[in-house]
């Protein structure tokens, strides 16, 4: 029986080795510098605006969250390299044009106008508009706060709900270059509200637990959907990152990281 038991490790073993081997192939075939003197593999450039917690942060001067989890995790399941680079928002954009930026995840919901010049991958993760105001504040819903200074990320889509309720030129819209920046005016009452995705304005209530603060959501408010994002056209990119994506949506390891971040609510 000792006999058996080791032919069956051989056997096992064996066929683990040749798993890996299948799975390491498209890895294998960009890599094969290591054998020296060959193309050394492309690393791709994810670009996105760390300053949007729990997405994506800048923790200790290391970039983290749950998109920064989601993108590593698609890179490895894919087989392909990437480096991080902290963007900013509008010049994520800049750079996916310029060609200085190969891949966008930054919370980025899914729209028409965005798909006209860049290319999506398959959705990632469901979101939604909400209010954050004192939680003594009278507003129930947005058209209460008509009338009263409202902060936003610009150009997201916490801008565009406020441009589509109180028109492109409404006076109390403060469009700011960073979120953090918007809480920051919020915290000390210098806006009366802040509209912004719901994983970010849920974040920043619990981390200032002390201050009351409460959260809307409006009937207008459309379910959204984020995607990751390359230059138009790069479909062999964007084909690698919906492979990766499948992959870890099927294993189980996006629910996993999911959870890290959002379980316990
Ligand atoms: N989901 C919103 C949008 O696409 C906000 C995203 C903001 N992301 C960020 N990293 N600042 O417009």
């Amino acid at each position: 029986s000792k006999w058996l038991l080791s032919l069956m490790l051989t056997v096992g073993v064996g066929l683990l080795v040749t798993a890996c081997g299948a799975g390491d192939k498209q890895a294998a075939s960009g890599s094969s510098s290591s054998g020296g003197g060959g193309a050394s593999e492309k690393v791709y450039v994810v670009g996105t605006d760390a300053a949007y917690p729990p997405f994506q942060m800048m923790e200790a001067d290391k970039i983290s969250g749950h998109d920064i989890d989601v993108m590593n995790a698609i890179a490895e399941a894919a087989g392909f390299k990437i480096e991080w680079k902290n963007t900013g928002w509008d010049p994520l954009f800049d750079g996916l044009d310029r060609g200085t930026v190969d891949i966008g995840i930054s919370s980025i919901t899914i729209r028409e106008d965005r798909k006209q010049k860049y290319d999506f991958s398959e959705p990632y993760f469901e979101a939604n508009q909400l209010i954050l105001v004192p939680e003594n504040s009278p507003v129930t819903k947005l058209a209460d706060l008509k009338g009263k200074k409202i902060g936003v990320q610009a150009a997201t889509t916490g801008e565009f709900v406020v441009q589509k309720a109180f028109g492109n030129t409404y006076e109390g819209l403060k469009g700011y270059d960073d979120m953090p920046s918007a809480i920051d005016d919020f915290y000390n009452g210098r806006v009366d509200a802040v509209v912004g995705d719901d994983g970010m304005i849920k974040y920043y209530v619990k981390k200032f637990k002390d201050k009351k603060f409460k959260m809307i959501k409006d009937d207008s408010f459309e379910k959204e959907y984020y995607g990751i994002i390359v230059k138009k056209g790069n479909t062999e990119l964007l084909n690698k990152i919906n492979e990766g994506l499948k992959k870890i949506k099927e294993n189980g390891k996006l629910q996993e990281i999911y959870n890290q971040y959002f379980g316990n609510e």
